[in-house]
């Protein structure tokens, strides 16, 4: 599989590719010409979620892919997550089914929980459930050892490759290395030039975990911009180096946590940019560009994902951040 995309060798035994589309906040018709556009250029790893609400979209791409013979459901690698209302041993089951019915596939490469806290939904559709006040309807019961025991039936019963871990913490991490039977494959987690999690990184490698970069552009919709830290796709050394080397800026990012060992995950719903993105292997970053790259780095100063758009998830006991 994945012949012409450069992979890693995941604990399972799987290769998975250093570069995937990432496709939250693409709904509809964005992922499926996302996905499209992707699966034109190269890409073979598709990241998805259950929360994402676009997996019909997205399996809808994949059955005219299949069914028109151009590609074989072994030659893609399929990530998908466990919603934080499924964050229960007996509810993992359900939740990955689900997914698997709307992708249209009878496996997933990689099922990762989304998240370590578990919030209480009203229903399965409920993946944002707040109370009157707005706040997050959080699950103190939460038991991540127990969440693992579930994610690790997945590959017993074969809906799942390997299985992972998302935004755990190192302690967290810890926890599920010592008491899986199954070790997480991949651990995916906020990391660009800002923010490279050099620790968390670090720790995974210890364990044989790969790491799986989300927000590798920085995530310029945020639009955190301030005169120190402006979007790192618009970052003077950045552009500085993208205007000697012909490339842009995006594509020097990408090829920056590559040659840092990192799986990359860009999300666009542009074909131009999707394209783009995917241009990163007809060249190699200096020794000395890296090193400049790297002085952009404030581990933890400027982390942008903490889940805040979850009001008052900090009040559960797993919350990682
Ligand atoms: N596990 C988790 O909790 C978690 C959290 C966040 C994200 N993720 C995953 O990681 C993926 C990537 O994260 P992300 O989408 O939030 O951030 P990102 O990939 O760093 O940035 C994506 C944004 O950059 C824009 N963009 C794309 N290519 C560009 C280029 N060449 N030049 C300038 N701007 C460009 C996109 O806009 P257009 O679409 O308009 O091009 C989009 O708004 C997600 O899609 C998702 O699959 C996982």
């Amino acid at each position: 599989m994945t012949h012409e995309v450069p992979s890693v060798r995941l604990s399972s035994g799987q290769d998975m590719p250093i570069i995937g589309i990432g496709t939250s906040r693409a709904l509809g018709d964005d992922a499926k010409v996302a996905v499209n556009a992707a699966l034109e250029c190269g890409y073979r790893l598709i990241d998805t979620s259950y929360i994402y609400q676009n997996e019909a979209a997205i399996g809808e791409v994949l059955k005219e892919w299949f069914a028109g013979g151009r590609l074989k459901r072994e030659d893609l690698f399929i990530t998908s997550k466990l919603p934080m209302i499924g964050n229960r041993e007996k509810d993992v089951s359900k939740f990955l089914q689900k997914s698997l019915n709307m992708l249209g596939l009878t496996y997933v490469d990689l099922y990762l929980i989304h998240c370590p806290g578990g919030f209480i939904g009203k229903d399965d559709n409920d993946i944002k459930p707040k109370d009157e006040e707005g706040n997050t309807v959080l699950d103190f019961e939460t038991n991540l050892e127990g969440i693992w025991r579930g994610m690790e039936a997945q590959v017993d019963a074969g809906r799942a490759k390997s299985i992972g871990i998302s935004n755990f913490n190192s302690k967290q991490l810890d926890r599920i290395v010592k008491v899986g039977r199954i070790k997480p494959a991949n651990q995916q987690v906020e990391v660009h030039a800002y923010h490279m999690q050099r620790d968390m990184r670090a720790v995974c490698d210890k364990h044989g975990i790969t790491v799986c970069a989300f927000y590798p552009l920085g995530a310029p919709y945020l639009e955190i911009r301030t005169e120190e830290h402006p979007p790192l796709v618009e970052h003077p050394l950045v552009a500085k180096i993208a205007s000697q080397r012909g490339k842009t800026t995006a594509q020097i990012l990408l090829r920056h946590l590559i040659q840092h060992g990192l799986i990359v995950i860009p999300k666009s719903v542009r074909v131009e940019r999707v394209k783009k993105n995917f241009q990163v292997f007809d060249f190699e970053l200096s020794a000395e560009e890296m090193a400049q790259l790297d002085t952009l780095n404030r581990d933890g100063a400027v982390r942008m994902f903490t889940c805040d758009f979850y009001k008052g998830f900090e009040r559960h006991p797993e919350y990682p951040f």
